[in-house]
């Protein structure tokens, strides 16, 4: 057994989209491809750590070695996370719904000569800012914020409203080709500072972000 600085740390990382229903074969969903969340899942278990990965139906396959918890929506996200307590650390990479269709229908709906139908929605739990609060909330919880504008004092004010230690922010203005594409430029937003990365491949994020996680477990109890 090696010996990584994360060993006999449990940590959950959530990943991917989430699918939200409309009748029993459509759905509402987002372009995630949960690749910055596998990658994250992966650096984790390479420090030693148990990780338990809680992904929506997102388009890479989940890393080896982890504990996958393969969920549909938000709300059962929620509940495969709250499940998955207590835990070192959580980290919240998922891109969930806003919103899911309130009046989801049991039958696949029907053209009906011409008329339309309307969905209705309801807001989503918010996962992050739940775990935060929660009874059982870990000694540390990160979570991630994607701008396009004003991007670290956005950030700074979601780490406030989340309740969550630390956000780590990108800009994925088209411009910045960072949505969908390999490397990442991000700002560590802690209570105290922000750190501006260069930009490197999603999976050195990764990389870095485990290590700067076992660094703050070593140095909480
Ligand atoms: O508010 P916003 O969606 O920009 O916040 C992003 C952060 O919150 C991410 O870490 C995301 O995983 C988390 N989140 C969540 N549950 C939601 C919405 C966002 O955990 N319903």
């Amino acid at each position: 057994l090696s010996a990584g600085p994360l060993n006999g740390k449990h940590i959950i990382v959530t990943s991917g989209p989430t699918h939200e229903p409309i009748d029993p074969v459509r759905y509402i969903a987002n372009r995630s491809s949960g690749a910055q969340g596998g990658a994250l899942a992966a650096a984790l278990r390479d420090l030693g750590a148990q990780v338990s990965f809680v992904t929506g139906p997102a388009s890479v396959p989940p890393p080896a070695g982890v504990k996958v918890i393969a969920i549909q929506d938000a709300r059962e996200m929620l509940t495969a996370v709250t499940s998955a307590l207590p835990a070192d650390a959580a980290v919240f990479a998922a891109a969930v719904a806003d919103w899911r269709v309130k009046n989801t229908s049991d039958q696949k709906m029907k053209k009906q000569n011409g008329a339309l139908p309307t969905l209705e929605f309801e807001e989503n739990p918010d996962i992050l800012a739940t775990i935060s609060r929660h009874a059982k909330r870990p000694p540390l919880v990160v979570g991630f914020a994607a701008e396009t504008e004003t991007v670290v004092e956005h950030a700074q004010a979601k780490r406030l409203r989340k309740g969550c230690d630390w956000i780590v922010a990108n800009d994925v203005s088209p411009e910045t080709g960072i949505m969908g594409g390999s490397e990442n430029a991000v700002h560590l937003i802690t209570e105290g500072a922000v750190e501006d990365w260069p930009r490197m491949p999603k999976d050195e994020v990764a990389r870095h972000l485990a290590q700067r996680i076992a660094e703050a477990l070593e140095a909480k109890p």
